[in-house]
């Protein structure tokens, strides 16, 4: 079967099988059979989903290391889709269906041409990127020990299709998910004074936090802060004695990140205070924002003009990524891939599987690239 068959294939069993962060078991099994079967070992990494492979090239030489994810969405799928999702309510709507296929494609080409690789290259199938916590849970396994850089790589509507987007320093936020449990004292509606308000106190946090954006953070700085979430009551003449608020954060320096955790919780403690209730807060989720080392978007700008893949510079989004832990452990380029369709995590968000050889070429290539020629 022809290289681009072969791919769009392997790209379509992926689509075919969505698995959500960390429920990851058929792809897993089905990538580690595929890449067996081209001779790259799989290392004992302890991880229950995802893996990590090694390609041995035939000369020494540094170790790369390349990162796909492997995770869906909690999305039901648009119907209008040519490929179809066959488990109903999940689906791949971040593309990493995508990422996975080209990083398999990848690891066929090197294998071809194990003779010209130097060094290792370590395949990262990364599980639950969609968590947040997939990427520690990589690193905890110690496989990427040893290893001089690290590459993944997104689709990104939006930027010109097929082309590669190159961004040095942060390209996507640092991002925090935060959780707010609200404990007032729930009465009569009719008798507020005998109790303790809690929907008085999310309406008044939610409306208070907009002004950390406004009022604290630097106007020049991007960032984000969103409540998404509250939940309280369940009927029209009681007031609830308790609540919870949900939202994200989004920024991009590490300064930014710390300034808006500690006025999120000063404003809940004032709010709650206001209120007389009692707030919690806690951060299910923080990770850093993405950290491209220039020497690296080099190496990679040379992999896209040795394959004849255009670059264009691409502008940072607040979209988050966990791949911002790896860059906190050794240096990584974190490159994006146009493509023309929905947004990511949207129901209608479809990949292109005709630029999925492109991709595995780029992803090889950044691997066969001498180093030190960068
Ligand atoms: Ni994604």
């Amino acid at each position: 079967m022809p290289f681009a068959e072969a791919l769009q294939a392997e790209y379509a069993w992926l689509h075919r099988h969505p698995e959500l962060s960390f429920e990851e078991h058929a792809a897993t099994a089905h990538l580690k059979a595929e890449l067996e079967a081209l001779g790259a070992r799989i290392l004992g990494t302890g991880l229950e989903t995802g893996l990590v492979a090694e390609l041995r090239g035939g000369r020494p030489g540094p170790t790369l290391a390349l990162r796909a994810d492997l995770d869906a969405l909690p999305i039901a799928e648009d119907p209008s889709h040519t490929l179809r999702s066959e488990a109903e309510g999940r689906m791949h709507a971040c593309g990493h269906d995508f990422h996975a296929a080209a990083l398999l494609g990848a690891a066929a080409l090197l294998a071809q041409r194990k003779a010209e690789l130097a060094g290792r290259v370590l395949l990262v199938f990364q599980p639950g990127e969609e968590s947040g916590r997939g990427a520690l849970r990589v690193l905890a396994t110690g496989a990427l020990e040893g290893a001089s850089a690290i590459f993944g790589l997104h689709l990104l509507p939006g930027l010109a299709p097929g082309a590669v987007g190159l961004t040095e320093g942060a390209n996507f936020a640092a991002i925090g998910r935060f959780s707010i449990e609200l404990q007032g004292r729930g009465c009569h509606a009719a008798q507020p004074h005998a109790g303790a308000d809690c929907v008085l106190a999310a309406a008044r946090l939610a409306e208070s936090l907009q002004s950390v954006v406004s009022r604290n953070v630097d106007p020049m700085h991007p960032a984000v802060v969103s409540v998404t979430r509250i939940q309280a009551g369940n009927t029209w003449n009681v007031l609830p004695g308790a609540a919870l608020l949900e939202g994200t954060t989004r920024c991009f320096s590490a300064s930014d990140d710390a300034l808006i955790a500690r006025r999120v919780q000063e404003i809940c403690q004032g709010v709650a205070a206001a209120c007389g209730v009692r707030a919690r807060l806690t951060w299910p989720t923080r990770h850093p924002a993405t950290d491209n080392a220039p020497a690296l978007i080099a190496r990679a700008r040379a992999a896209a003009g040795a394959e004849g893949i255009p670059c264009v510079p691409a502008a940072p989004t607040l979209l988050g990524e966990d791949f911002a832990f790896y860059q906190q452990k050794l240096p990584g380029a974190f490159l994006t891939f146009g493509l023309n369709s929905a947004p990511l995590h949207h129901p209608a968000f479809a990949a292109d599987p005709a630029a999925l050889e492109p991709a595995a070429r780029l992803l090889a290539r950044l691997a066969l690239l001498p180093w030190g020629a960068d």
